[in-house]
């Protein structure tokens, strides 16, 4: 423990330059524009792998954003850790809500505020670091492999690809993630489960053309108000899900379970208070942390139509749209899901407009195992460098390849995140705290000296 404290302490400056120059990077996999400074960045992380130590590095193209894979084996004898992270960031919109420029990293406050700082740049790159701190201090106690991808946020399908067609390449015996949440440096936790996914985009028509709305308002249905109804639809009010068969295979947990779920430390005023909302809302019948963590949801995530612009235009729109996003909770699966949504979604239409659903990526959710060799390693290591052991929670958010992980190469996962909740991802002002950083630097060699001592 003393040699990495001291290593940290002499490289400290150089860990957050580093990070910094990969924040500059504006890697936004979801825009075409993007595609060189995306493909720059791969660059720069093979480099920055190669430069601490790893072998065999290589920047693996595919049919969308590169995988950058590289891996140091010392002792084939070895346990074997996969670390998985993502370079490729969220669009930054909307910019002008920014305090500083999304590319442009910037400290305030300890933290560090970019796009990616905690989702996954910040969190993947102290893999990298810890990497070379145990090369160049007690040596590796593990053998090492890195698959970093592009495409995370646009639902990795490249990746399941390349998972298919290299496994023997990708052998390990444990999955190890960083790219979750913590409850705080003061309550550490580990997520246990991560949610799946459905997204749909919906389109509603009604008229052939945009109209006069005063001409033909109140005559013809405006495709804009039936979508508004049809989605307002789908929660009761019980904010229960509406769409028959929704929750068919929703495993519930035991009275045990639901109350281990909700010991953990939360503050539902500090909560209601940094988000600046009078009321928390959800399904009837589940607290806050069941809600994000162990129940099914449905949102929208972005609706529009009609005239949106300056001023006033009075127009009847011809269509309009929106883009909905089902959470998901073992057992169900998200083509079924997709599928009685779309059905259900055609047939609540009325007659007056066409409707279409169009599915986009999808993904499924896991549980994570609690009694394996590799989660008994990861609370040993939280213990030591937090002080605590952490607690196991359940996470809201989504990783689709981590379920065609264990699909295809039988290997299950820890998600060892450092981030917190409130870090803005996928918002505005996106942060990461230097503490958690540098914690993360400091934790990861010690899951990988007990991964290999419990192994
Ligand atoms: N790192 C997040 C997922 C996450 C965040 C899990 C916080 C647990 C806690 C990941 O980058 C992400 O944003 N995933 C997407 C899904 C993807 C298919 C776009 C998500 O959850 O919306
Ligand atoms: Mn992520
Ligand atoms: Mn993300």
């Amino acid at each position: 423990m003393q040699n990495i404290k001291n290593y940290i302490e002499q490289n400290k400056q150089r860990f957050l330059d580093e990070l910094f120059e990969l924040l500059r990077f504006p890697s936004i996999s979801a825009d075409p524009k993007y595609k060189e400074d995306v493909a720059k960045t791969a660059a720069f992380v093979a480099e920055k792998l190669k430069g601490a130590g790893a072998d065999n590095v290589e920047i693996c193209p595919t049919a969308g954003h590169p995988i950058v894979y590289g891996e140091k084996i010392v002792d084939p004898s070895r346990p074997t850790v996969l670390v998985y992270g993502h370079y490729d960031v969220q669009p930054p919109d909307p910019l002008e809500l920014w305090k500083t420029p999304p590319f442009e990293p910037t400290v305030r406050d300890g933290k560090i505020y970019a796009r990616g700082a905690c989702d996954d740049k910040g969190q993947f790159y102290m893999h990298v670091k810890a990497f070379e701190l145990m090369l160049q201090t007690d040596g590796l106690p593990c053998n090492i492999k890195f698959m970093i991808e592009g495409e995370e946020e646009v639902g990795s399908d490249n990746l399941g690809v390349f998972v298919s067609e290299n496994k023997e390449r990708l052998k390990a015996d444990v999955v190890l993630i960083s790219d979750t949440s913590m409850i705080s440096l003061e309550s550490p936790s580990l997520e246990t489960g991560l949610r799946g996914l459905s997204y749909v985009e919906v389109e509603v028509e009604g008229p052939n053309r945009d109209l006069h709305s005063g001409v033909y308002g109140g005559a013809v249905a405006n495709p804009a108000i039936i979508l508004a109804k049809m989605i307002a639809s789908l929660h009761d009010e019980n904010n229960h899900i509406t769409i028959p068969g929704f929750y068919d295979d929703v495993v519930m947990l035991t009275d045990e379970e639901r109350q281990a779920l909700n010991k953990a430390p939360f503050d539902i005023e500090e909560y209601k208070e940094d988000l600046g909302i009078e009321d928390v809302w959800g399904e009837k019948g589940y607290t806050t942390l069941e809600r994000t963590g162990i129940r099914p949801t449905l949102e929208v995530n972005g609706i529009w139509g009609g005239y949106t612009g300056e001023g006033a235009k009075t127009v009847l729109p011809s269509k309009a749209s929106a883009k909905i996003s089902m959470r998901l909770v073992p057992n169900q699966n998200s083509n079924k899901i997709t599928e009685i949504f779309k059905n259900h979604f055609v047939k609540i239409a009325p007659k007056t407009v066409k409707v279409s659903v169009r599915p986009h990526h999808g993904g499924e959710p896991v549980v994570t195992p609690t009694d394996s060799t590799a989660y008994r390693a990861a609370s040993k290591a939280i213990e030591e460098s937090f002080g605590k052991a952490p607690i196991p929670t359940r996470g809201g958010g989504s990783i689709p390849i981590v379920a065609l992980f264990e699909e295809e190469l039988g290997i299950k996962t820890v998600l060892m995140g450092f981030g917190l909740d409130s870090d803005n991802l996928h918002s505005p002002n996106e942060k990461y705290d230097i503490a958690n950083y540098i914690k993360g630097i400091e934790t990861i060699p010690l899951f990988h000296k007990y991964f290999n001592e419990l192994s």
